[in-house]
């Protein structure tokens, strides 16, 4: 009897330990609330404000020209091996998405850094974004092809049709790159 107390007592003491953990940092939770309706398409820095509101910071506006180029294949060497991608088991417009994901690359280029908890492009249905749960990042259009290219393959996309929401998820970055539905949250 005593010995069962005990363990019952030791259960009890581990889920107060697990539940008093934070949420692991390099997980994409939804934290930051999608865009208004009215919130005009662009490129936007997306930040938590201290009442816990979103706050979206406009940095350009979206070229509708912008899509998906070929994605380069990924160099495997080097990858942390708890990198990789998940998918959220929704979809979201591919055509809208994919827009976005053009812009969101373009935006980062040959390198851009960003230090607020988010990078993100909007475009009609679909969003495109990096959460950084670190102290900064600098992102780079052919990691995100690679990264939207391995999204692809493990959650879909159909040109036309839908494309699965996704991120993938760079541990020792601390940071996430990913696409949702503009409806739903992310980072
Ligand atoms: C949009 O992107 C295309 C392709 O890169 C480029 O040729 C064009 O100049 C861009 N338009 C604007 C307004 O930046």
């Amino acid at each position: 009897m005593v010995q069962l107390k005990s363990l019952t007592f030791i259960i009890l003491a581990a889920a107060g330990i697990v539940s008093a953990l934070p949420s692991p940092a390099a997980e994409t939770k939804g934290t930051l609330a999608g865009p208004a309706e009215d919130l005009p398409h662009g490129i936007y820095t997306v930040d938590l404000a201290d009442d816990g509101s979103t706050t979206w910071t406009f940095i350009a506006p979206i070229n509708e020209t912008l899509k998906a180029t070929t994605v380069a294949a990924r160099d495997l060497e080097g990858l942390d091996k708890r990198d990789g991608v998940s998918c959220n088991g929704f979809g979201t417009p591919a055509d809208d998405v994919n827009v976005a994901q053009g812009n969101l690359a373009n935006q980062c280029g040959g390198g851009y850094f960003f230090s607020g908890r988010s990078i993100a492009a909007y475009y009609g249905t679909g969003v495109a974004f990096g959460c950084n749960y670190g102290n900064g990042q600098t992102c780079h259009s052919d990691q995100l092809w690679s990264d939207f290219g391995a999204i692809n393959s493990q959650c879909g996309f159909t040109s036309g049709a839908q494309a699965g929401a996704g991120w993938y998820s760079h541990n020792s970055w601390k940071a996430t790159y990913g696409r949702t539905a503009a409806a739903s949250g992310f980072c």
